[in-house]
């Protein structure tokens, strides 16, 4: 990658999907900037299906450090460098994912619909106390609290705890993503070891129980490091991406009343909804990265040992070479599949959860409110000024 005449991807984009567009335009694996890394990125739905499960493509930061000096303090830096499974390879991989596979499996999530119902239930109640006719922000008072209160019941946060981890989760919500703010990333490293330190002496049905015997019990084949990496990842892949994908839904079906209409008459299930947002409007827009382990050749492309591939997920999802009229949200396409949760052994562990929530809160939601209408038009929303996360910052109705 000598060549300097490359695409420079700005976070705080209006147009990702125009840029998305550029990008496929220039080719399949495109030389691109991302806060300050040189990478390819992978543009179009089969090249990023080939980078997501090739032998040579790996998710472990060393093939790439080894030869360049990371840039403190960007989102790759943050995401990057845990001891999370999420970049994490092979056997060391297996360890750290296989003790979670049960407690994400659908037979166990269809046992927690009935209290994610009840939790939704009261967001609505909720809502339904405020004044008709103000404005009231969706992604904030909805799509966010959500998924957060889901997700800190499964990890298992002690209600002593919740209090200020709203507080934290709402400060996140402010800036749009963990990602974006180190402080509060280390405020939330603080609380979770206050939380895991206590839960050491009460254990309960829950993800850090769990975890905390296989660290304890189980000859330690969890460090403590991995422990906490485990949950943080649990706590941020689990919470922003669901309010992404609740808040796309949103905008998207309040400027297609056509298609909302057959979600409401029940002509189409609130499921096809969810995919075709996931497709249409990917919650990741571009997710860091895979290193070449050696040099490889793909699609006709030589990448060198070490360099790294950017996953264009939002980009995959409107490939036109994959989609027909791909541009346009049709939530009748029959069977529509999506890389929106990945593909190969880094599937998106709480794909199912994401798809559970996502459709029970739009049915409650759009049940519930049969009048609602946004206050600004879709463009008019400022969009979260991250590479990763594809969403806008506030998601204002009417009740
Ligand atoms: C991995 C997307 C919700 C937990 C991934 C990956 C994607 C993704 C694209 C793969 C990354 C890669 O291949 O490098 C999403 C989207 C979500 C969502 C779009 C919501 C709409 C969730 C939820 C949880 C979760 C609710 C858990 C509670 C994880 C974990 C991984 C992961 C643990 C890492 C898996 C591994 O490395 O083996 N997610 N995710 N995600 N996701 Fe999700």
């Amino acid at each position: 990658m000598t060549d300097d005449s490359r695409f420079i991807l700005d976070p705080a984009t209006a147009d990702l999907h125009g840029d998305n567009e550029r990008l496929r335009e220039a080719g399949p694996l495109v030389p691109v900037t991302a806060e300050g890394v040189r990478a390819w990125a992978a543009t179009d739905y089969a090249t990023l299906m080939t980078v997501l499960t090739h032998p040579d493509m790996s998710r472990e930061l060393h093939h790439w450090a080894d030869r360049h000096t990371l840039p403190p303090g960007t989102a790759i830096d943050r995401i990057v460098t845990d001891t999370s499974m999420l970049n994490a390879e092979g056997e060391r991989h297996r360890r750290l994912r296989m003790p979670l596979t049960a407690a994400f499996s659908q037979r166990r999530l269809n046992g927690l619909r009935p209290r994610i119902e009840e939790l939704t239930a009261r967001l609505i109640d909720r809502l339904a106390e405020l004044p008709a006719d103000a404005p009231v922000d969706l992604r904030l008072e909805f799509a966010y609290p959500l998924p957060r209160e889901v997700i800190s019941e499964l990890i298992g946060i002690p209600a002593a705890h919740q209090d200020d981890l709203h507080r934290l989760s709402d400060a996140i919500a402010q800036v749009g993503g963990l990602e974006d703010s180190p402080a509060l990333r280390r405020e939330l490293r603080e609380l979770l070891d206050e939380i895991i330190e206590e839960r050491r002496g009460t254990p309960g049905e829950d993800l850090i129980t769990d975890l905390f015997e296989l660290h304890e019990k189980d000859g330690g084949r969890l460090s403590e490091d991995e422990l906490f990496a485990t949950i943080e990842l649990l706590f941020i892949a689990g919470h922003v991406t669901t309010v992404n994908l609740i808040t796309n839904a949103i905008r998207v079906l309040l400027s297609e009343p056509d298609q909302l209409e057959l979600l409401r008459s029940g002509r189409c299930p609130y499921s096809a909804a969810v995919e075709e947002t996931l497709r249409w409007d990917s919650p990741i827009a571009y997710f860091p990265m895979r290193y070449a382990v050696r040099d490889v050749e793909i699609d006709g492309v030589r990448l060198r040992g070490g360099e790294p591939v950017l996953a264009c997920f939002a980009s995959a999802g409107r490939d036109p070479g994959q989609y027909e009229q791909a541009d346009v949200f049709d939530i009748t396409r029959p069977q529509v599949t999506h890389l929106a949760f990945g593909h190969g052994p880094h599937f998106c562990l709480g794909a199912p959860l994401a798809r559970l929530e996502g459709e029970i809160a739009l049915r409650a939601l759009f049940g519930a409110f049969p009048a609602m209408k946004p206050v600004a038009l879709p463009d008019e929303l400022p969009p979260l000024d991250t590479l990763l996360g594809n969403s806008t910052r506030t998601m204002p109705v009417i009740l």
